[in-house]
């Protein structure tokens, strides 16, 4: 008899173990999803994919809040990439398919990339879900309650604020949930720290904006509300703190261990702060092992100075230059009354691809 063996194969079973590691963000899964489905009943939670228990049960109680958590999923992956539209690493392996959420080295090695998408996942949500609140899209939230400042002079406050106090409590217990059943101590309090860092900078884009009242504009008496600055404005500045990123080590710091900066651990890591635990590739040659695509093909700018410049993105491997032919639309006439003709002109500008 042929002796059958019921192991997996080696890679199968290690690709499954690694998919367990990557679990903190596999609900971005959740993006894939057709624009247009109704969560709207409690049994059709179960059949959400790659969400941790905690995260069904949060479905069932939250059924309302569930579109919104859709499209925050959307919002992370589409901001994560145009903020990194100019940086080798440009956040494509956040393109996770629903039937393999395999193992994103990039995304869960600890690395500084991890920590952005962290971070920028735990702002990303919040901000959904305080916004849907304020435009009334939930029946169980509603405006934020008045800010409890006195207003500046000839400001009165009004409006409807964006609520921090709905968002911050459900779209922190969303994210958070597959964090707390990780085993691997210092990757969760990296990924912990670093979604804190993502409410932090989220309470500091809630900003007052206000609207004029007065006799023909005079702008007498404003009305004022906090709102939250545009999820663009929080991922750069997130991008910031990514580019300033502290390296640390999970050592004993007192009776526990700790995450302490590596280089300078005489001080505690500041909430302000992104923190990671593995240092990245350079992003320039593909290494599957890694999580690297490399930058080869990726489209580089001559005339900058910045991470898109050919010298950087290409990595000094030269690029290659091709034309691409633009149509645009050009003398533009206005006729009376009331319209715009335009003519078709054609351009043809010069691009570069790194070799
Ligand atoms: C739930 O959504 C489905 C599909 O959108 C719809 O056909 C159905 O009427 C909805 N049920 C309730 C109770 O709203
Ligand atoms: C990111 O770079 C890779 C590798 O060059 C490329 O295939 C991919 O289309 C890029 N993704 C985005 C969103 O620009
Ligand atoms: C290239 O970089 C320059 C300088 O930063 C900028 O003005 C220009 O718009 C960029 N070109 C493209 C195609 O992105």
């Amino acid at each position: 008899m042929r002796s059958s063996s019921h192991a997996l194969p080696l890679g199968v079973l290690t690709a499954l173990l690694l998919s367990q590691l990557c679990s903190g963000i596999k609900w971005l899964t959740l993006s894939n999803s057709p624009v247009a489905l109704h969560i709207n009943h409690t049994q059709h939670c179960k059949l959400l994919p790659n969400l941790v228990p905690a995260q069904t049960q949060l479905c069932r109680t939250h059924l309302e809040a569930m579109k919104t958590i859709f499209q925050a999923a959307r919002e992370v992956k589409k901001t994560c990439q145009k903020t990194f539209a100019d940086m080798r690493w440009n956040c494509s392996s956040i393109e996770i398919p629903v039937d393999n959420p395999k193992y994103r080295p990039d995304l869960d090695r600890g690395t500084r990339e991890a920590a952005f998408v962290y971070a920028l996942s735990t702002a990303t949500i919040i901000h959904a879900l305080a916004r849907a609140c304020s435009s009334g899209d939930l029946q169980k939230c509603g405006c934020a309650p008045t800010p409890s400042e006195t207003p500046a002079p000839d400001h009165r406050w009004g409006g409807c604020g964006d609520n921090l106090l709905y968002g911050v409590p459900l779209g922190s217990k969303f994210v958070d949930s597959p964090m707390k059943l990780k085993r691997s101590h210092g990757n969760k309090l990296m990924h912990l720290h670093n979604s804190e860092v993502g409410r932090q900078a989220l309470r500091k884009a809630l900003v007052v904006k206000c609207k004029c009242h007065g006799v023909s504009g005079s702008c007498s008496i404003r009305t004022c509300w906090k709102g939250l600055q545009d999820l663009r404005e929080i991922a750069m500045d997130l991008k910031s703190r990514y580019l300033s990123a502290t390296k640390v080590v999970h050592r004993p710091m007192g009776p526990r261990k700790q995450l302490v900066p590596k280089d300078i651990d005489i001080r505690p890591v500041r909430d302000t702060e992104l923190v990671y635990l593995h240092s990245s590739p350079d992003f320039c040659s593909k290494n599957d092992k890694l999580g690297s695509v490399g930058t080869q093909d990726r489209q580089c700018n001559k005339t900058s100075v910045g991470s898109d410049s050919c010298d950087l993105m290409c990595c000094g491997r030269g690029y290659n230059p091709y034309t691409e032919k633009l149509v645009e639309r050009c003398h533009c006439k206005y006729h009376w009354c009331c319209y715009v003709t335009c003519k078709k002109c054609e351009r043809t500008v010069e691009r570069y691809v790194c070799k």
